[in-house]
């Protein structure tokens, strides 16, 4: 985990979309000794052969060429010219499917040492338990991102709006079970030193002005937070057959389902996360609506999703908020309903 220019820091983006394309172009900083490389899938060959085009409204046009770029996790983990003691980074930005795929046991043969941090930038709760489950020595990053960014076509990525990035170390599922003996607070402090040392990447040398390093429950809050928007919103376009985020909010019907789904969450946080509420963190309901009004044309990534027959993130925006909750006594009968109706979409 280096900044210095005499110690390389080599950063590898697993999963080559819109966001992991965004982040790793604005980590990428050789002249810094920062060094990140792609490891692509569908869009190898255009970027192999001629970088990452990113059109932005933040930076700019501009042209992405990774330090090396990957057809496979295998091929980056099989590489005689990758970092002798393994990536300092390993930072997951595929869409969360657990239901489909192991991302943890994905990336095992990328994760050669102990100090190699993995860090996920990916929608939803409870993301990380896998992976802390898989790597116990490993420090983790859990991030949270508010953009709007897509691949218009294979390697050219336009980021539409927002660059925001919340960062957080993650050590266990339940802090409140760990103990100073048995490793976990020099694995929390491992894990925060990683989130402090990215989001100062991203910030100074990658000009995202809104890269922020947060306290391990402050992470999980703006996680919770950000399910406001992506738990309401999300499955109910998909449900009434494909209908934007403005568009909604426009409804009076459906305003008052979406705010009574954001509701149901500001109510269960203060469950999950004793002595803390959602009211501190960010937007109210209310106001969450409101701004929605002006974001005409714009749809959920979900819906974007089911009308192109890819699979939904359900598991991470629904399924693992709802057990979270249930574990700690509390029920989300709306947000429930939604995913008992949704969550075979991804099987059939
Ligand atoms: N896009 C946004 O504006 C936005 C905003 C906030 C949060 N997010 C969240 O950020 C995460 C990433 O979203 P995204 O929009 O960037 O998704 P995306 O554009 O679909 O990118 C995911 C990429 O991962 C690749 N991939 C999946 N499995 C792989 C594997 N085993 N090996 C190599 N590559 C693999 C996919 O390759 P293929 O093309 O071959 O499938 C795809 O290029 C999601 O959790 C999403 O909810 C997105």
């Amino acid at each position: 985990m280096a900044s210095s220019s005499s110690k390389p820091t080599h950063i590898l983006y697993v999963g080559a979309g819109a966001v992991g394309c965004f982040y790793a172009s604005r980590c990428h900083h050789p002249s810094a000794n920062i060094h990140v490389s792609l490891i692509c899938r569908s869009n190898y060959n255009a970027i192999a052969q001629s970088g990452v085009r990113l059109e932005t409204r933040a930076f700019g046009n501009y042209t992405f060429h990774p330090h090396a770029v990957y057809p496979s996790i295998s091929a980056a983990a099989d590489d005689p010219n990758a970092p002798a003691d393994g990536w300092d980074y390993v930072v997951v930005t595929t869409k969360a499917l657990p239901d489909i795929t192991d991302d943890a046991q994905q990336i095992a043969p990328l994760i050669k040492s102990d100090k190699t941090c993995i860090v996920l930038i990916q929608n939803g709760v409870g993301v990380e338990e896998a992976h802390r489950a898989r790597f116990p020595r490993n420090p983790i990053v859990s991030a949270v991102t508010v953009i709007s960014a897509e691949q218009i076509r294979p390697g050219v990525i336009r980021q539409n709006r927002w660059t925001r990035i919340s960062l957080g170390g993650y050590s266990t599922p339940d802090k409140s079970k760990s103990s100073s003996d048995d490793g976990s607070s020099s694995l929390a402090s491992r894990s925060d030193a990683c989130a402090r040392h990215l989001a100062q990447i991203m910030k100074h040398h990658g000009g995202i002005r809104d890269a922020e390093a947060h306290s391990e429950t402050d992470l999980q809050l703006i996680r919770w937070h950000k399910l406001c928007i992506n738990g309401a919103m999300n499955p109910s376009s998909v449900l009434c057959g494909g209908r934007g985020n403005a568009d909604m909010v426009r409804d009076p019907e459906l305003r008052a389902h979406l705010r009574a789904c954001m509701e149901e969450i500001f109510h269960a946080v203060p469950k999950i996360f004793p002595g803390r509420s959602l009211d501190t963190v960010g937007a109210s309901p209310d106001r969450i609506l409101t701004s929605t009004e002006r974001n005409v044309g714009a749809k959920p990534s979900m819906l974007l999703d089911w009308e192109a027959g890819r699979p939904l993130e359900l598991e991470v925006i629904l399924g693992n908020p709802i057990r979270i909750a249930r574990r700690h006594g509390v029920e989300m009968p709306r947000l429930q309903t939604l995913f008992a109706i949704k969550r075979r979409q991804n099987y059939v």
